[in-house]
């Protein structure tokens, strides 16, 4: 926090402390506001004000705030003292009330939402003391978002606030507080919002927010930019840099459009800031912490209308490299980033202008992020649902029993140990002597990692479930000095006599007093009670298996389309399985052959209203039986995607397969890069295939449920339609068609050499990261213009990497990119468009990034592509500012993809 003191202190107008959240009075109307409709407006929003009874709606900032009752069980409500309530709109009343946690070493709040299991959220704790216990002394804590330390909690009588950027591993998440014996920890709010802000490649990294800046906003109103304008809801503070003064306007700002990647809202780009004295630079210099890596985001867009087609254009340099020139268009949003920047006490940059724009350079929005590690991962989740059952079932009502089970260490549940592999497992479980009613729960079973099991002097009831015996590592069962009744299942029996397990069977009172049952009843009651339970057990065991079976096919159906879903009712009508007679009508006697396939050879064909389609037929050679054919192609008729081939219709019988697929009129990617073909698509075109092909396997992968990986991506794969437009074919197949194309080798069930995973031979499985190794690949053929494989003789080929990667790192960016270019490119895009398919390949799979993060590289390397335009200078210019950085850019080759960002 001192350097973010530091950092504010050069702000000259910077109105406020950190630790003073200032809310947009964001121009309610109170008359207007449907309360309930709003609430559900705020999708992804979780808005929890500590403290306070009830939910109520906030007029000052536009959130229907809950209380947290349902969200945490132990604590007490205060109010902080009256002297330190702001009669203050823009405050709302979140600074109140408070929930304050005497008991307990670890409190958690348990946040649950629909689907959150690996998005980004942006998780937002408010503090105030308020002197509420009289004591005039603010405790320090220590916070923890789910198993992982977030921060210390450090504040006077100022109200303050921490956020972090968090990818969620599960659908439910934590926020706990720490007793760190400084004090009694307390909350007054805390806020979930949804965020795409990419935590890198891992998921692992969560960014911590060092400062949101809206440039050049009139810092005299006191007032911040947030939600309902930001619909983040992030809190944009008004600021200005050193020697500059501000600027605005009113007029609209395209916000919608795709330049704007962070959704800034337009109040924020509305304002601006410029050098004070006509000199041609902005610059900003302060001290941050060394041990972390950064992330800065600036902001721009063009606030006047320069007229005469004149633009501005400047260049930033941001500790000692420099990125640029970029040229802003009026009243179009632009932001750059710089990631994972290494540090050595500041941060330093400067906006300069180019000489030829002339024009003094702005800068609109600014953020800085540190990079934090978060490397624990949360308890095996089968483990925390089935000790969250027991915990139900029993009501156990222990302080410590919240949040994870098994972490942090030192704050584990009472009764429980655990092992800390990379997914810790609960390995013994004790709840003796801790007046435990009803019967031993079943899901006792679901600790399937479990060692020792101790339920040693309780109430317990009824009988001994058998399904203990299947717990694989079991050695310790202590059951005695309950009220079991019955016998000891056989099975359990058995691991006892045979020494495998420790079982504890005795003063159970009720049921066998001195062994009676073991050895008077045996004889009949242990055959009765045996074969009706055996029988019940069968049941029981067959129902699950049924229900089972029902729900996973259910799941298998459920392919999820959240953002295609306007453009299918057309196609959708139509998706159907043909006879044979109509494929043969529609391809009019499979009379036009328009290519070979990885799969079969392919024909173009008509349906009735004269829809084009492409008709694949297949060898017949597959040894896949029909229901599973159908099942697939059922699966795969419901996947839409603009970015995505839709399947139309499929037949089968006895001798032959047929996929119908929409027609797709521009060809194959790889006939439009091949050297014979006439026309050469330019640099711009290229990163709208690849961003386009990107988004597509972006939905295959983390739009369908369950994700669907491709298994055979390459460039005969992505086909285009008549605009352009870059469509992925053939996903989903591999999986049921054997193939006979000559690029399979016999032993691959799918993937072509060039693009194939090299950890595919180490593991044997291709996977999401398998494709995003392809893609890879389809980047480096659109960069080079060559294929997979280049043949160097008639018998010798080598790959693609293997021929790019040592220019990559002599550097020499025009001896890598298409020459049938004609160095009409940009040098700043080209290279980025090198480091993300650098990054795509990384050998090891666990560093090569999500799709959704190359998704999102590629849209801001296209949108910078677009905001730099045709007439900025090119290569020739560019070659010093890369000779200098060079020595850089290999070195981040490694495991970086931004080697701006030093
Ligand atoms: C979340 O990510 C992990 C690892 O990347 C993956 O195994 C898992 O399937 C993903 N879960 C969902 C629901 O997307
Ligand atoms: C815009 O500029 C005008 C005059 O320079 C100033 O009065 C106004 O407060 C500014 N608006 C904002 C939102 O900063
Ligand atoms: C954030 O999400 C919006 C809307 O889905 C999208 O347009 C934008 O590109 C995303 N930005 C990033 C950096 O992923
Ligand atoms: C104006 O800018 C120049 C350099 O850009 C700087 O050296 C000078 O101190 C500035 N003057 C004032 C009055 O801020
Ligand atoms: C369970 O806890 C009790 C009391 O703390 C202790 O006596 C007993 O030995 C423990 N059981 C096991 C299996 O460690
Ligand atoms: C003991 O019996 C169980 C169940 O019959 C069996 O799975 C286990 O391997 C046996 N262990 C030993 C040490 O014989």
């Amino acid at each position: 926090m001192v350097v973010l003191q530091n950092l504010l202190l050069l702000f000259v107008f910077a109105i406020i402390s950190f630790g003073d959240l200032i809310l947009a009075a964001g121009g309610i109307n109170n008359e207007d506001v449907d309360r309930r409709k709003l609430a559900t407006e705020n999708p992804g929003f979780i808005s929890i004000d500590c403290g306070v009874e009830d939910d109520y709606f906030d007029d000052a900032t536009g959130i229907f705030f809950k209380s947290d009752k349902d969200f945490i069980s132990s604590g007490e409500n205060h109010q902080t003292s009256p002297e330190f309530d702001f009669n203050n709109n823009q405050f709302g009343k979140r600074y109140k009330t408070l929930r304050s946690f005497p008991q307990g070493r670890k409190n958690c709040y348990t946040l649950k939402l629909e689907q959150a299991k690996n998005n980004s959220y942006r998780i937002r704790a408010s503090f105030s003391y308020g002197n509420f216990d009289g004591k005039n002394q603010a405790p320090k804590f220590d916070l923890y978002i789910g198993v992982n330390y977030w921060t210390t909690v450090e504040f006077s009588f100022t109200r303050r606030f921490y956020e972090v950027i968090h990818v969620f591993p599960a659908d439910t998440e934590y926020v706990c507080l720490v007793n760190t014996g400084s004090g009694t920890p307390l909350i007054s709010s805390l806020e979930i919002r949804p965020s795409n802000y990419s935590t890198s490649g891992t998921g692992s990294s969560a960014l911590i927010n060092m400062g949101i800046y809206d440039l050049g906003s009139d810092a005299g109103q006191q007032v911040s930019v947030r939600y309902k304008d930001d619909i983040y809801d992030r809190v944009w503070y008004p600021a200005q840099l050193p020697s500059s003064v501000p600027f605005n306007t009113s007029l609209d700002i395209d916000i919608q459009g795709s330049g704007n990647l962070y959704k800034l809202p337009a109040e924020v780009l509305r304002t601006a800031v410029q050098p004070s004295n006509g000199s041609k630079s902005l610059t900003f210099s302060s001290s941050f912490n060394s041990d972390y890596e950064y992330n800065v985001y600036f902001h721009f867009a063009e606030l006047e209308d320069l007229g005469n087609g004149q633009l501005r254009e400047l260049s930033i340099t941001l500790n000692g490299v420099k990125y640029g020139p970029v040229t802003l268009e009026y009243l179009n949003p632009l932001s750059i980033s710089f990631q994972k920047l290494r540090i050595e006490g500041n941060i330093d940059f400067t906006i300069d202008s180019t000489i030829e724009s002339g024009l003094p350079p702005i800068l609109n929005g600014l953020e800085f992020y540190q990079l934090h590690q978060f490397q624990l991962a949360p308890t095996d989740l089968s483990d925390v649902d089935a000790v969250m059952s027991i915990k139900h079932t029993y009501k156990i009502n222990r302080d410590d029993w919240q949040g994870d089970p098994c972490l942090p260490k030192e704050y584990s549940w009472s009764g429980l140990s655990c092992r800390f592999n990379s997914t810790p497992r609960i390995i013994s479980l004790n709840l003796s002597a801790s007046k435990l009613t009803g019967e031993i729960p079943p899901s006792l079973a679901d600790l399937q990692a479990i060692e020792s099991i101790d339920l040693s002097y309780n109430e317990l009831t009824g009988s001994v479930p058998e399904v203990l015996a299947r717990l694989p590592n079991l050695k310790v069962l202590d059951l005695s000095g309950n009220n079991l009744k019955g016998s000891i299942p056989r099975s359990l029996k058995d691991k006892s006599d045979n020494g495998s397990l420790l079982l504890s069977f005795s003063e159970n009172k009720k049921s066998c007093p001195k062994d009676s049952c073991e050895e008077n009843n045996k004889k009949f009651i242990v055959p009765l009670v045996a074969s009706i339970v055996s029988v019940l057990a069968l049941v029981i065991l067959v129902s699950i298996l049924v229900i089972f079976y029902r729900i996973k096919r259910r799941k298998q159906t459920e392919v999820v389309n959240t953002t295609a879903s306007k453009k299918e009712g057309l196609l959708k009508s139509k998706n159907r399985p043909f006879t044979y007679s109509e494929i043969a009508r529609v391809t009019d006697n499979f009379k036009n052959e328009i290519g070979v396939g990885g799969f079969g050879k392919v024909f173009l064909g008509h349906l009735n209203d004269d829809t084009p389609v492409a008709v694949k037929l297949l060898s017949s050679s597959s040894k896949q039986g029909y229901k599973e054919f159908q099942a697939e192609a059922q699966l795969l008729m419901i996947v839409h995607h603009k970015n995505l081939v839709s399947l139309i219709g499929y037949f089968k019988d006895d001798d032959n397969m047929a996929l119908v697929y929409e027609f797709m009129s521009n060809g194959d990617l790889r006939g439009h890069l091949s050297e014979t073909n006439k026309t050469v698509l330019n640099w711009k075109q290229r990163l709208l295939i690849a961003t386009d092909a990107a988004q597509g396997l972006d939905y295959l992968h983390n739009g369908c449920k369950p994700p669907i990986v491709h298994r055979d991506l390459k460039t005969s794969n992505i086909l285009l339609t008549e605009s352009m437009q870059a469509k992925i074919a053939d996903f989903g197949l591999s999986r049921v068609f054997s193939t006979d194309s000559a690029s399979y080798t016999s032993t691959c069930p799918a993937g072509t050499v060039g693009y194939l995973d090299p950890e595919f031979h180490a593991s044997g499985n291709l996977n999401k990261k398998s494709d995003v190794y392809s893609f890879g690949v389809i980047l480096f053929e659109l960069i080079t213009g060559l294929p997979a494989i280049i043949r160097i003789s008639a018998e010798d080929s080598i790959n693609l990497l293997q021929w790019v990667s040592p220019i990559i790192q002599k550097g020499d960016i025009r001896n890598i990119v298409d020459p049938k270019l004609q160095n009409d490119f940009n040098v700043n895009t080209a290279w980025k468009a090198v480091e993300i398919a650098m990054s795509c390949v990384l050998p090891n799979s666990m560093q090569r990034p999500d799709m959704s993060h190359v998704f999102a590289e590629l849209k801001e390397c296209l949108a910078l592509e677009i905001a730099l335009g045709r007439n900025d200078q090119r290569v020739q210019n560019e070659m010093t500012r890369l000779s200098n950085s060079m020595e850089m850019t290999s070195l981040e080759m490694e495991s970086d993809m931004f080697p701006f960002a030093r």
